[in-house]
């Protein structure tokens, strides 16, 4: 089914200048970018994007991450695009990415990890909802 999921590129590849490399990999997969907005996070924002690991030991380095520069944040539509995003992602921690995935290949450290992508229907929902009104969603589908 044609799904949409929310993607960030993280400070770390922002930092790099790798965002059109990565929204490549996307474009050349089956995904169609239809919202994208640059955001600086605030910690607050931060924080209530990833509510669900604020009792997890790393949530302070997490945010303290996902705040220390701009990033990319954006909806990606395609076939099952919630699975798709996250095999073209790899693995969390970058070390046990596969080859050839955009972890694997632009990023450094569990922490700075290159992007995130939602990992179910219900998350996608939540996440898109936290940064899109529905107004800024191009949808083709
Ligand atoms: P992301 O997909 O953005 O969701 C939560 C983030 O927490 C994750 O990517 C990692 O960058 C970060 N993180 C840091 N340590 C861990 C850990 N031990 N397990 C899972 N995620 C972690």
């Amino acid at each position: 089914a044609v799904q949409r999921t929310l993607s960030i590129v993280k400070p770390d590849a922002v930092g790099k200048n790798v965002i059109g490399r990565i929204y490549s990999r996307f474009e050349d997969n089956g995904l169609r970018v239809v919202a994208a907005k640059m955001l600086h996070l605030s910690e607050d924002v931060a924080g209530g994007f990833y509510a669900e690991h604020r009792e997890r030991p790393f949530f302070a380095d997490l945010v303290g991450f996902m705040t220390s520069g701009p990033v990319m944040v954006q909806v990606l539509e395609g076939e099952d695009a919630i699975a798709k995003n996250r095999e073209l992602m790899g693995a969390t921690n970058p070390k046990e990415a596969d080859a050839g995935t955009i972890r694997a290949d632009f990023a450094e450290s569990i922490d700075a990890n290159a992007v995130h992508g939602s990992d179910s229907e219900s998350s996608a929902a939540r996440e898109i909802a936290y940064f899109f009104a529905s107004s800024e969603v191009f949808s083709r589908a």
